[in-house]
């Protein structure tokens, strides 16, 4: 049976100003009238033989996380493990595998972040499919996207033997300068790793101890000292807090030899940016999506989005305008990764 873990830690920086520490991007209703939790809460409890979900997230957003089960989860169990402190996905991910571990010692586990968007859920689940045969027979599967753009924010996946529904990983690169993630998308044969994974708890334990002893049994231990209370797992601050801090891209994927990538082909986004966000909206005649009380003239190819006041636009191309209570953005829409460094700045002034 699969065991859905969704990762909700993230503060989605480069959807500031619509995304906030206190309210990031994965409970704003950014593509539809759900959040991208609730949208990936609801994908995953349709998929077959799915048992027992689980949310890894941040102390603050409980009660967020909490409303959105209740929303939209009608699985039987569900448990939501709170991190005291962000340790990244490796230690999230050893949490939420022990807590499975516990119901089922066979448990496969699906990692989803909580804040990406999927249009094709039947491929999807096509492909969670071949990513469950591949655990059951012990391996780390991840799902790889076909790349368009040397995108540095992203892991890159060379894909060497095929073995029926998957492929043997060669080599997982993390987040490459942009001189390499060019030339492997010359190269042709990489793919960007989606950031979903599908694993048996059990492996993913024994091979994070393989790299990261320390790591494994700071988490059990964190978790065997946690309280409950509702629904909530909170596991022991001081303990979690002395893990270290890793992906587990890095921690895990980089280097094992167990990794196989099943290819994903299903209108996958991470809706990563600004850009990503206008990227999967649907355009008008002039290219623009505009969003809330919005009016433009001789403007093209551009995101513009209203909170509360009217915006109006004149004459301008690729462009970036967010208005919230308090924030404006005025972007061009080719430098919307730099997003995060306004963040940065503003939190200096705090
Ligand atoms: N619970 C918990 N705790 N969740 C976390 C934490 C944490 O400390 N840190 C991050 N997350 C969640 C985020 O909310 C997100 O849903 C997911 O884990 C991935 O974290 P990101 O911080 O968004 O990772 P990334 O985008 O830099 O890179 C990952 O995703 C890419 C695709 O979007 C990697 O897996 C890359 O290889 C991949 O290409
Ligand atoms: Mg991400």
């Amino acid at each position: 049976l699969i065991t859905p873990v969704i990762l909700s830690g993230g503060s989605g920086t480069r959807l500031w100003p619509l995304s906030r520490e206190t309210h990031p991007k994965q409970f704003i209703n950014l593509i539809n009238e759900n959040s991208l939790l609730g949208d990936t809460v609801e994908r995953v409890e349709a998929l077959d033989d799915v048992q027992h979900l689980i949310v890894v997230s941040n102390e603050e957003h409980r009660f967020m996380v909490a409303g959105c089960l209740q929303t939209h989860n009608n699985l039987n169990k569900s448990s939501i493990i709170l991190e005291p402190v962000g340790r990244n996905t490796a230690p999230a991910i050893a949490l939420a595998a022990y807590e499975a571990l516990k119901a089922d010692t066979d448990a496969v586990l699906l990692i989803m972040p909580a804040d990406h968007v999927i249009n094709d859920n039947p491929k999807f689940a096509e492909a969670v499919i071949k990513g469950h045969k591949a655990a059951l027979e012990g391996r780390l599967a991840t799902f790889g996207i076909v790349p368009d753009s040397p995108h540095t924010g992203y892991g890159y996946i060379q894909s060497g033997a095929q073995q029926g529904d998957w492929a043997q990983v060669d080599h997982f690169v993390e987040k490459p300068d942009e001189e390499t993630a060019k030339k492997y998308i010359r190269s042709g044969d990489y793919y960007w790793n989606s950031g979903m994974f599908m694993f048996r708890a059990d492996r993913y334990l024994e091979e994070l101890e393989k790299f990261n002893p320390d790591m494994v049994a700071i988490c059990q231990r964190a978790l065997d000292k946690s309280t409950t209370d509702l629904d909530f797992i909170r596991v022991d601050a001081e303990t979690f807090a002395s893990s270290p801090d890793d992906s587990i891209d890095y921690a895990v994927m980089e280097k094992t030899d167990a990794a196989v990538v099943v290819p994903l082909d299903a209108g996958w986004s991470d809706v990563g940016s600004w850009s990503a966000l206008w990227e999967i909206n649907q355009q008008d005649e002039h290219g623009n999506v505009c969003k809330g009380d919005v009016i433009t003239e001789d403007v093209n190819n551009s995101y513009i989005h209203s909170e509360s006041r009217l915006v109006a636009a004149i004459g301008v191309d690729n462009h970036v305008i967010v208005e919230t209570d308090d924030v404006i953005l005025v972007a061009d829409k080719s430098r919307v990764q730099d997003v995060k460094k306004l963040v940065s700045q503003v939190k200096k002034q705090d």
